[in-house]
């Protein structure tokens, strides 16, 4: 079914610098990600891993690439394609700090914490979608706080991509960081909705998804 599709799964959160030892980073764990490419590997696509920082057992796949900034999985992605399909589902940060110190940055003896001036990181599902070899299937995630199907149909247009998988994430919930997830697939004509479960459910579904679509 999938045997020879060349797939890219990113996953996982990044982490931006200020220092050697310090960085801005989020809550993700990389499962929901791990658990969709550990399913299209038992499907036997030829899938890449390019993942975050994450405390996950990736024995299982065979091609792995971990990075931990934005910038890195982005250079990463360009230099693993082109692929047949791609799902972005890592929490890219979406800005880093302008500049990143080359010692520790040190308290001041007047007491004045220091200004972190941020610029914007790569969008990588964006650049996926408008590059010139485009995956025939880009799949994005929308990770969101507050208005959620608004939100995620905004990105679908504004990144390009043919599907996105739509989650609620708040501190109560934990579907960012946990075991389980509650997701709404939005793609351009149809909307599924999946009620709570633990990831690597939600991960079968999608996947028996893309091979329905790749199949068509
Ligand atoms: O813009 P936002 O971060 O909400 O978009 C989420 C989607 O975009 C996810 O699929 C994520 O992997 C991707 N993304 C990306 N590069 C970024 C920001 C987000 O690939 N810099």
């Amino acid at each position: 079914m999938l045997k020879s599709k060349k797939i890219l799964v990113t996953a996982g959160p990044t982490y931006e610098y200020l220092d050697d030892i310090r960085f801005i980073g989020n809550k993700s764990s990389g499962k929901q990600g791990t658990e969709i490419a550990k399913c299209l590997h038992k499907l036997e696509a030829d899938v890449t891993l390019i993942i975050g920082p994450v405390n996950l057992d990736l024995s299982g796949m065979s091609k792995v690439i971990r990075v931990e900034t934005a910038i890195q999985m982005n250079d990463a992605v360009t230099a693993a394609g082109p692929f047949d399909i791609a799902i972005c589902a890592a929490a890219v940060g979406d800005w880093r700090p302008k500049e990143k110190a080359r010692t520790k940055i040190k308290k001041t003896s007047k007491g004045k914490p220091p200004l972190l001036e941020l610029v914007e990181n790569p969008d990588i599902l964006k650049n996926i979608c408008s590059g010139k070899n485009r995956p025939k299937l880009v799949i994005g995630f929308a990770a969101e706080t507050d208005d959620l199907l608004a939100n995620a149909r905004s990105k679908l247009q504004s990144k390009g991509c043919d599907w996105i998988v739509a989650n609620k994430v708040n501190a109560e919930n934990r579907n960012m960081g946990g075991e389980e997830n509650e997701v709404i697939i939005i793609k351009k004509n149809e909307e599924i909705k999946l009620e709570r479960q633990c990831k690597e459910r939600i991960a079968k579904f999608i996947c028996k998804k893309i091979v329905e679509e790749i199949s068509a």
